[in-house]
């Protein structure tokens, strides 16, 4: 992963301005695109991709659900079946964009093929089950989505809309640990810990 990448927090001047007039918003763009992705979450965000590759790596993940994703592709890196659902208008478009995909294939961490379903639905009324939720600065995606999680299965959470902190609350949710980054966020470690952590940072769950 290119780590150099420039956020589109750190644009100034006339490349900020080609920005805004090509997206309208830097939080809420009037649509989408591959290079709205880069500047977004790989200048800012791209740590993310290391809690995914841990848990990808340490526990048995097949299906994941990713409720209120927006367009962080950044799961697919490392987990091959991934649905994202997110009710901002054309999303459909975005993840079907042949450069999106042939971005993911070149930045993957496993062989066999990427799985993705994109729904433009609100997550509260979904169908299926998996095995892993994400949870990130997305609303009450622990309450609302909690039918979708397979029992045993994991709920990824950052306390961004407070959904940690609901997850904390329910006696569903077996609270097993927090992702710790170092201080230039290259390395991530999970602490494993039966007390209540509350942080912006990911707490992961199991359901009972
Ligand atoms: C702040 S963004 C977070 C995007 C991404 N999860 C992240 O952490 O970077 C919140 C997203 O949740 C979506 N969202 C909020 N409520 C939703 C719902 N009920 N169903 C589907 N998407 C929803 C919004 O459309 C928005 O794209």
């Amino acid at each position: 992963m290119n780590h150099k990448i420039l956020s589109v927090f750190d644009l100034e001047g006339k490349d900020l301005e080609k920005f805004l007039e090509k997206y309208g918003d830097i939080f809420e763009p009037k649509y989408v695109d591959l290079e709205y992705y880069k500047l977004y979450y790989l200048g800012k965000f791209d740590h993310d991709r290391l809690i995914f590759e841990y848990m990808a790596q340490t526990y048995e993940i097949d299906k994941v659900l990713y409720p209120g994703s927006f367009i962080h592709i950044t799961p697919s890196f490392d987990f091959e079946n991934v649905t994202y659902v997110d009710i901002y208008p054309n999303i459909e478009d975005f993840f079907s964009d042949e450069d999106v995909l042939k971005y993911i294939e070149l930045h993957k961490n496993y062989q066999s093929p990427t799985t993705i379903c994109y729904k433009e639905i609100s997550y509260v009324n979904l169908e299926g089950q998996y095995d892993l939720i994400i949870s990130s600065n997305a609303g009450s995606v622990s309450i609302d989505c909690k039918k979708n999680l397979k029992n045993g299965g994991y709920l990824l959470v950052n306390n961004g809309h407070s959904d940690a902190d609901n997850a904390f609350a329910d006696d569903a949710y077996e609270y097993l640990g927090y992702f710790k980054f170092n201080i230039n966020k290259d390395h991530v470690q999970f602490i494993l810990d039966n007390t209540s952590y509350k942080s912006s940072d990911f707490c992961l769950f199991r359901k009972l």
